[in-house]
């Protein structure tokens, strides 16, 4: 009878790890596709202000009719809550689309290589601006961090400066996201899956003025026309795709986010990136040069030396 007990402790053990291992493969699984279906888009239709605010749109209503028809339970949330919430969205709007704008420009897996160097800002980002120091070891994990991802863009074959900027304005902005994020949820009891619903439709109100300047309806149109006389009317599902699949991998992203620590996430988002840049390549048969590839691969090793180093 003694044994019983460490027994039950050791299988709830494993039935924790076995659902984060599903939410893990969930999330990427879901993000490759969103992947695959955003360049597919792009490549037809060079709108990324547009396909971000649907992404966005998508999402929002998703929720709203989830909540409407109790699917998932609405979030109780006060001004407050609106309130803590908007530099969370001002900085997921501009990470979101910048990154939208770099896959525009240039190979998703050249935009995710840099992306993997997030860690790289998080940790210039806490040091310059909030002061925080860190053990010898994380500033040293960002020498092949930042390393690799030089390398990797200067033999980057179809180098874009928009693209690599947005990439770049991308990690920025996510890392004050993520910085806006934790202050944010304290002591709030609202589910990883609503936070991001109202982020979803707070970010979606802030980029609509800012996607009909810059770009606007008449070039929508016009682009939509031409995308449709070259796919077929089946364009318009790859479009919802995209938008569908965005909301769904954040929205497990941050269910995943409530079971674990942030060091395990930026693992885990790491980990995804992995699995973009290998597909993208892959479908979309884009070139590589060996130093490309060489670079790509010591960022992401900086990366684990980088979480091995907090721990
Ligand atoms: C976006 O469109 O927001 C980016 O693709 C997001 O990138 P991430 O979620 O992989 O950081």
């Amino acid at each position: 009878a003694d044994r019983s007990q460490p027994l039950e402790i050791n299988i709830g053990e494993q039935a924790a790890k076995f659902k984060i291992g599903l939410y893990f493969a969930t999330w990427w699984a879901l993000n490759v596709v969103f992947n695959i279906y955003n360049k597919k888009v792009l490549n037809a239709f060079p709108y990324p202000w547009l396909t971000s605010t649907l992404s966005l749109a998508a999402g929002s209503l998703i929720m709203l009719i989830s909540w409407a028809t109790r699917v998932a339970e609405a979030p109780k949330v006060n001004l407050d809550f609106w309130k803590a919430l908007f530099p969370v969205a001002v900085a997921h709007t501009i990470g979101h689309v910048a990154a939208t704008v770099s896959m525009s420009k240039v190979a998703v897996s050249f935009t995710h290589i840099i992306k993997s160097g997030e860690p790289a800002f998080s940790v210039l980002v806490s040091k310059l601006l909030l002061g925080e120091a860190f053990p010898m070891q994380v500033y040293l994990s960002l020498i092949p961090i930042i390393g690799g991802c030089a390398l990797a863009a200067v033999t980057e074959l179809n180098f874009n400066m928009i693209g690599f900027m947005g990439a770049m304005i991308s990690n920025v902005a996510f890392v004050f996201r993520n910085i806006f994020s934790k202050k944010g949820m304290k002591g709030m009891s609202v589910s990883g899956m609503n936070y991001y619903a109202c982020l979803s439709i707070l970010s979606l109100l802030l980029l609509t003025p800012f996607a009909i300047a810059v770009e606007g309806p008449t070039m929508w149109a016009a682009g939509w026309q031409t995308a449709v006389s070259q796919i077929g009317p089946n364009f318009v599902w790859w479009v919802v795709a995209q938008s569908v699949f965005y909301h769904l991998y954040n929205q497990v992203s941050y269910m995943s986010l409530d079971q674990i620590s942030p060091l395990t996430f930026s693992v885990g988002n790491t980990m995804k990136r992995i699995s973009v840049i290998v597909s993208s390549i892959i479908i979309f048969n884009t070139p590589i040069q060996p130093n490309n590839a060489l670079g790509a691969a010591i960022a992401i090793l900086g990366t684990f030396l980088y979480s091995q180093a907090k721990q």
